[in-house]
């Protein structure tokens, strides 16, 4: 406005607002340019998720393992479900995790309760319907929980309609007809049929079944109810692509992709594996049906899907590879295509090294063995392997949170461990989990470590109402009176509080980066350095069995005060050069420099 109250336009002839007008339109236009230029650059150097002005969410959380059975049963059948789910989403806010993996929720018939999926675009009623995971999915986004659900590609349910449609197709002009790993197998000499190789299914002896309709073999690698889909037909590629869109057009934030390695076998069928290559999880041996080349391609056809609902609104969508049993160059590749491959390796640990402090530290090294761009992550349980307490005993629990949770990279946690849940004891029991029963060998149930969540102290530890029992009982262990997230909440030294502490800590910047610093070797007790410059911090960690007294002022440091411990004290100023731990025992220290 002028000083006369009239409008002092600020340029008045024609060709004055040409050039001002001009200039508006080149300026946004660069601007446009220099984003787009630098959002390029950005997700090509990482995936960082475009518009995100810092890091990537899931460079920030804790991922949190759901397996939906286990977790919470609201409807009363002694079966978790999503409505169970979604009544306990305030847990994860209360603990400072920000992100859930859901374990399979769609429609199957449970041979392996839930990884064979018989339709990949519905939910199973046993875990309620679509308008529950809707919800689940708001009410989530509402918590600002970010929600990353497994995916199953390499495997469908016999019950699939794809299955069907491929075991009746006539001939090759069926769509449907290699929609599956289909082979006539060789005729003996008596008219019998052989499968046509050695090859070995991870749960059972061959990897081949007959199939009297089709009359031909089917390979699967799991299951003879879980037959693997064929990789090489262009149409699975399309039909699979439309579930992953589906699933993201939901809101979903990222696929933890399911038995990743085993995608691909080699072509000509007609080739045995070298002896030794046996039935089991973790086996190098399988030169033929699992770390196959063509797998790469594959992830990163699926990582470009996600990349364009990125590029839609800024935010990146999480894909985490199940790289069971893969080489090192395996684990380069699985990053290069896009994705981020669990490491599992601490999970093994006590059988691998005894899992002693040096045990640790070459395989935390090994897990940091990486180049620029490629992000850690670090795993301590899961639904396939025994509890935290069970392998490593209730003494080193909270030492081995201290440990996930403070390690450079994503942690990933699974459900009940930050309580320092035992599993199960069904030793008297017949085991519910297939791979137990086709093997014939109950050491192999993970019934154990799949025991309902222990929320309280009351009928079912809290997980259901039924009075006739829940799918894996809570008995007959009776450890949910004192280890349960009720009587936790309300113990200053518990678990839980340990972890929520820990989950808050790691929020700081000290924390968010791949930095860390080892001394160059341990003795009982594991040490490590993380932080920032003028914010670091000393973990150590003595899983030695008995008490150790350590000095770290080799890392370079004198003096530091005490900010978290396994015990409850706090607060305190620690003398770097004699520190005593006790077996089982863990701290930080915050470092004065
Ligand atoms: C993965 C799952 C496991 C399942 C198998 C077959 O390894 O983690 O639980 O049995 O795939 O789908
Ligand atoms: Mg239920």
């Amino acid at each position: 406005m002028g000083k006369d109250g009239k409008e002092t336009p600020f340029c008045q002839s024609n060709k004055c607002s040409c050039v001002v007008f001009l200039l508006i339109v080149g300026g946004v236009a660069a601007v446009v340019c220099v984003t787009l230029l630098v959002k390029d650059l950005r997700s090509i150097y990482d995936h960082d998720g475009g518009g995100e002005s810092e890091a990537p969410w899931w460079k920030k959380t804790i991922i949190y393992q759901i397996y939906p059975r286990s977790f919470q049963d609201s409807d009363g059948d002694g079966v978790g479900d999503l409505q169970g789910i979604i009544s306990r989403l305030w847990y994860f806010n209360y603990l400072n995790v920000g992100a859930i993996w859901l374990s399979p929720f769609f429609t199957s018939p449970m041979k392996d309760f839930g990884y064979d999926v018989s339709n990949y675009t519905e939910v199973d009623p046993l875990f309620g319907d679509m308008d529950d995971f809707d919800n689940l999915i708001k009410e989530a986004k509402s918590k600002g929980i970010k929600v990353i659900i497994d995916f199953v590609p390499n495997h469908t349910s016999n019950e699939s309609s794809w299955f069907d449609l491929s075991r009746h197709a006539a001939d090759e002009s069926d769509p449907y007809w290699n929609f599956y790993i289909w082979n006539e197998g060789t005729t003996n000499p008596d008219g019998s049929r052989s499968p046509p190789d050695n090859w070995k299914s991870v749960f059972e002896g061959s990897a081949w079944e007959w199939d009297d309709v089709r009359k031909a073999y089917y390979y699967h690698a799991f299951l003879s109810s879980q037959p693997d889909l064929n990789y090489r037909n262009e149409h699975v590629l399309e039909k699979i692509d439309e579930v992953i869109r589906f699933w993201m057009d939901k809101g979903v934030d990222g696929l933890r992709i399911d038995a990743i390695p085993h995608l691909f076998e080699i072509a000509n069928q007609s080739i045995d594996e070298p002896a030794g290559a046996s039935n089991g999880f973790d086996e190098n041996l399988h030169k033929y049906i699992k770390n196959q080349p063509e797998i790469f391609k594959v992830v990163k056809r699926w990582r470009a899907i996600l990349d364009t609902y990125e590029a839609a609104d800024g935010t990146s969508r999480f894909l985490l590879a199940e790289t069971v049993g893969i080489p090192h160059e395996a684990r380069m590749n699985y990053y290069k295509a896009g994705s981020v491959p669990f490491f599992f390796n601490l999970i093994p640990a006590k059988e691998k090294c005894g899992a002693t402090a040096t045990c640790f530290l070459e395989i935390i090294r090994d897990g940091m063995n990486l180049t620029e761009g490629q992000w850690p992550n670090f795993v301590i349980g899961n639904h396939d392997n025994k509890r935290i307490a069970d392998r490593m005993g209730d003494v080193n629990v909270d030492a081995m949170n201290m440990m996930l949770l403070t390690l450079p990279g994503t942690p990933t946690t699974y459900y009940g461990e930050e309580l320092g849940m035992r599993g199960g004891d069904y030793t008297g029991m017949t085991p519910k989990d297939p791979y137990a029963i086709t093997s014939n060998n109950a050491e192999n149930s993970r019934d154990s470590e799949r025991n309902p969540m222990q929320w309280n102290d009351t009928l079912n530890a809290g997980f259901s109402n039924s009075t006739t029992g829940t799918w894996l009982p809570i008995q007959p262990n009776t450890d949910y009176m004192h280890i349960n997230v009720e009587v936790e909440r309300n113990l200053d030294n518990s678990s839980l509080n340990l972890y929520r502490k820990l989950a808050e800590l790691r929020q700081k910047e000290a924390f968010q980066n791949a930095n860390i610093e080892f001394p160059e070797s341990v003795s009982d007790v594991l040490v490590y350095v993380r932080g920032v410059e003028g914010d670091r911090y000393a973990v150590a960690l003595n899983f030695g069995e008995a008490k150790h007294g350590i000095d770290i002022t080799k890392l370079g440091y004198t003096k530091g005060t005490l900010v978290l411990s396994t015990k409850s004290e706090k607060d305190k100023t620690i003398d770097l050069s004699n520190i005593q731990l006790d077996k089982g025992e863990g701290f930080i220290v915050h470092l004065d420099e």
